[in-house]
């Protein structure tokens, strides 16, 4: 019989060490707690594309810092204007003069970019100053040598589904980070989901699990919406059932820490239609096709880094 995860699962836990389930009042409290403790933080947040803006966004709208003391960079001068607006922060395209004095330094360019950005910034960099890059595939080593001092650095590996709340972040230390570092870093992506804390030597597997996750999960549901649309519902219908239906299955193992495969076979009645289904996937070799999908979203995760 396959194991329970539950403790895995807890493991990642938005409140570290706390019980997952916090009646409303703690609930609000923690995030107020949390609130507290970095809106005091200065932070700059470089690169505020789709993923940066989608974490700067959530910071704000939750109280996590204080709009005065967040500044946001983009590549293109007039872009900056608009999104300043937008947003409610100071933005330009002055990375230099984003970082000056800056507590905390969100790094959101692509991997490609950041050797130009910390050369850049390096200068302006206090001691105490935490660099956190949601850069895939550059490693800590990477930007702390780029960085050319004992600068603490944590590397995050997000996805997309921060956008709602429903995100999925690993994160790791670099060599001069502290576990203060890493509680820091863990609470700003506790604003958006779901924080685990990983080696580095996995965080290439968090790339292509996690951070690419959610677009397979797309195509899977997109798939089981055009085959309702086959069975005869029409296609709005069949969408909500999808998503709502692997909403669900996800929650359930979120939350009793069961394993997927006890719980598949509690969905399986004998000689019922499920078995009939799951005999169809087997054939089509669903399994092996999503575990090939991840390994290779992994192995591409150590590649980008090293093109122009
Ligand atoms: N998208 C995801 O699902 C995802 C998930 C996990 C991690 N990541 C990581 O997040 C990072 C950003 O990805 P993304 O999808 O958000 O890309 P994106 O939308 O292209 O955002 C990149 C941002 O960086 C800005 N930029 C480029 N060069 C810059 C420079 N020299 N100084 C300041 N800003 C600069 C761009 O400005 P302009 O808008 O002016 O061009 C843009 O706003 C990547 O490193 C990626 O590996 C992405």
């Amino acid at each position: 019989m396959p194991p329970a995860i539950a403790p895995v699962i807890r493991a990642a836990s938005p409140i570290a060490g706390r019980p997952q389930r916090l009646t409303r009042r703690a609930a609000s409290e923690t995030i107020l707690a949390m609130a507290n403790k970095l809106s005091g933080k200065t932070l700059a947040v470089l690169g505020a594309g789709k993923l940066g803006g989608i974490l700067l966004r959530a910071y704000l709208k939750q109280g996590l810092f204080s709009p005065k003391r967040v500044t946001a960079t983009v590549k293109h001068a007039e872009k900056a204007g608009p999104l300043s607006k937008q947003l409610g922060v100071a933005v330009t395209n002055d990375n230099r003069k984003a970082v000056k004095g800056a507590d905390i330094i969100l790094l959101g360019v692509k991997p490609q970019m950041i050797a130009d950005v910390l050369k850049e910034i390096a200068p302006q960099l206090g001691p105490k100053t935490l660099v956190i890059s949601v850069a895939a595939s550059v490693p800590a080593s990477y930007l702390e040598q780029h960085l050319g001092r004992k600068v603490p650095v944590v590397r995050a590996m997000p996805n997309t589904p921060a956008a709602v709340g429903c995100g999925m972040t690993g994160i790791c230390r670099g060599a001069h980070a502290g576990p203060e570092h890493l509680e820091i870093a863990r609470e700003m992506f506790d604003a958006v989901g779901r924080t685990v804390v990983v080696d580095e030597k996995n965080m290439d597997a968090v790339t292509g699990l996690s951070a690419s996750g959610p677009a397979f999960a797309y195509i899977i549901l997109e798939s089981l919406a055009e085959a309702g649309v086959k069975v005869g519902l029409p296609r709005d219908v069949a969408t909500l059932l999808a998503a709502q239906t692997m909403k669900g299955a996800a929650s359930v193992v979120l939350e009793t820490g069961d394993h997927p495969a006890l719980l598949k076979d509690s969905v399986t009645t004998p000689a019922g239609c499920t078995i009939d289904g799951i005999l169809e996937l087997e054939e089509g070799k669903l399994r092996v096709t999503l575990i090939k999908a991840v390994v290779k979203a992994t192995s591409r995760a150590g590649e980008l880094l090293f093109e122009k």
